[in-house]
């Protein structure tokens, strides 16, 4: 039997259950809207931009998806499963375990090596040091980092250092990776390169991606823009 096509009062079907929802999501700074009632579906492997001018709530946006931020309402949903209203510990498990994040610069630990950093979610989640290094190691090779792995983040340039982002963010195989402004300190050029290597490796691990940029012409990289305004939708 064909389900129905229409309704959204029926419960999805398992298959098109976005791998990450928000709804009615508001944020606020003492009486400022950051977000001011957000609706938002990320489908499993998608790749998505979050557009809009300085201050339009990008960030405020993706820190409430990734429970690196409480919201003042609405909800946050992962594969149909709630997760808005779950405490810090489980909302920090679910970051090391669910989520990979890229930020606009590195933030790689300074004195790690960059198999070392590359391996940070695995050694966090346990794994042996030999296993982790061994699948860091793999990642780095994929993104064009080879030869480069005892290399410390002072010794890379700064394309390299955002790929070695890239592979901490996937070593995990997460199931969405957060990425804000992940070019942003990067000339055109590297830019460009930095953002076809992200949704490159994404797209191969069925990862969802969602970019915060301001860049338009970054943006039209990527197949699903969302336009933010004075912290809502415009498009
Ligand atoms: N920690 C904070 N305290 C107070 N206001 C904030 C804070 N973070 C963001 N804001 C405000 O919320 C709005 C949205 O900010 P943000 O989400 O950072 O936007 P964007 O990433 O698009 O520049 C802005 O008006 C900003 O000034
Ligand atoms: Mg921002």
């Amino acid at each position: 039997m064909r389900s129905q096509t229409t309704g959204s009062m029926s419960p999805p079907a398992t298959a098109t259950v976005p791998a990450l929802s928000g709804r009615g999501l508001v944020k606020r700074y003492g009486t400022q809207y950051a977000l001011a009632g957000v609706d938002i579906d990320i489908a499993r492997g998608e790749a998505l931009a979050i557009v809009g001018p300085s201050g339009s709530g990008k960030t405020s946006l993706l820190h409430v998806l990734a429970g690196i931020l409480p919201s003042d309402g609405g909800e946050v949903s992962l594969a149909g499963q709630r997760i808005d209203h779950l405490g810090e510990t489980k909302r920090a498990e679910l970051r090391r375990t669910e989520f990979g994040f890229v930020f606009q610069t590195g933030m790689l630990v300074a004195e790690l090596s960059a198999e070392e950093n590359a391996a940070l979610p695995l050694l966090l989640g346990g794994q042996s040091r030999g296993t982790a290094l061994t699948s860091a190691r793999e990642w780095l090779a994929r993104l064009g980092l080879a030869g480069k792995e005892t290399n410390r983040p002072g010794e890379l340039s700064g394309g390299q250092a955002q790929r070695v982002a890239i592979a901490r963010a996937l070593v995990h195989r997460p199931r969405v990776i957060f990425a804000d402004e992940p070019t942003g300190a990067l000339d055109t050029r590297t830019g460009r390169d930095t953002m076809d290597a992200l949704l490159t490796a994404a797209s191969d691990n069925e990862a969802a991606v969602v970019i915060v940029t301001h860049d338009a012409e970054l943006a039209h990289s990527v197949p699903r823009m969302v336009t933010l305004r004075d912290g809502r939708v415009v498009s």
